[in-house]
């Protein structure tokens, strides 16, 4: 009768360590299927872990030689948001661009060669890393009214606009590497091409970027809801200055 008792016990106790160690997500409060999991790890421990570590908390072994230091995933601030998302986390695609292109200025590299399923499983996999769970965030068109953007000045607007995040603009002092640099852009393209490139952002894909071949449908496509007519002339005339 005893021993059977503590057999079961045992056995209990043996799937309750299993559970633990097989999906601790469950006891973060954040669940998702096992594959990304394990195939997010996977992509993790092959190009990840040596700078963000094998917990998240951004203390791999090279880690003691980086300045910024690699972000911490547990909770740390996340500092890049894209496409105007509001903040403390960012969306699936602020951190496919981050991780896509890396983060000039730092060591953190690009990985352009990686496949959509290994960053959408590792982008998973990183966030799974966050204490609480994880929250998504707000879109930034709250409601049905695009929120406007303000400014008047072409280097404003510019700035204003969230043009910084993605392009190198050394009159701004902005280094984004997503998109091509726009500090000579007037010297290849007339105020008319730059205003169609803001309005409609794929009609014209631009072919180099700083990451390799320029990826469509990153721009924003909301441009010319966000901005008065007046406001996208002046920059695209401002742009068109610069050569
Ligand atoms: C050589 C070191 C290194 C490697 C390898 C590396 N990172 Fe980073 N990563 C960094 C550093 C440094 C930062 C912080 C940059 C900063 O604060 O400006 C960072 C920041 C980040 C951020 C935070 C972005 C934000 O909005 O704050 C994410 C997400 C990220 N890395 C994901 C990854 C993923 C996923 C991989 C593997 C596919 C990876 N990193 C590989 C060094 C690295
Ligand atoms: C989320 C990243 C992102 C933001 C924000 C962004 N762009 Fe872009 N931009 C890109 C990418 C990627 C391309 C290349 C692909 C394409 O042509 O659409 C591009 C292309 C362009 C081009 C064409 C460049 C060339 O060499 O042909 C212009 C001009 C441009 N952007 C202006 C702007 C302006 C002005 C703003 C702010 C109002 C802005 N962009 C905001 C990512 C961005």
């Amino acid at each position: 009768m005893i021993p059977r008792i503590f057999s079961w016990l045992a056995g209990f106790a043996l799937v309750m360590i299993f559970l633990v160690v097989i999906s601790p997500d469950l006891f973060r409060g954040y669940v998702f299927s096992s594959d990304d999991r394990s195939n997010g790890q996977r992509v993790y421990e092959t190009y990840c872990i040596g700078c963000h570590g094998p917990d998240g908390l951004g203390n791999g072994p090279a880690s003691e030689f980086l300045n910024p230091l690699p972000r911490n995933f547990v909770d740390g601030d996340y500092k890049f948001f894209h496409f105007g998302e509001a903040p403390p986390l960012p969306s699936d695609e602020s951190l496919e661009i981050t991780i896509r292109n890396g983060l000039p200025g730092s060591s953190m590299p690009a990985f352009p060669l990686i496949t959509d399923q290994e960053l959408k499983d590792v982008i998973a996999y990183v966030k799974s890393f966050r204490a609480g769970g994880w929250v998504e965030p707000k879109p930034i068109q709250a409601g049905d009214q695009p929120i406007q953007l303000q400014g008047e000045t072409g280097e404003e607007l510019f700035v204003s606009a969230g043009c910084v995040g993605c392009h190198q603009f050394d009159p701004t002092g902005a280094t984004g590497g997503v998109g091509p640099s726009l500090t000579q852009v007037g010297s290849r393209l007339s105020a008319d091409e730059i205003h169609q490139s803001i309005v409609d952002p794929n009609a014209v894909i631009a072919e180099e970027c700083p990451a390799g071949p320029c990826p469509p449908g990153v721009m924003p496509q909301n441009y010319s809801d966000r901005l008065t007519d007046e406001q996208i002339n002046t920059l695209s005339t401002y742009l068109s200055e610069q050569k």
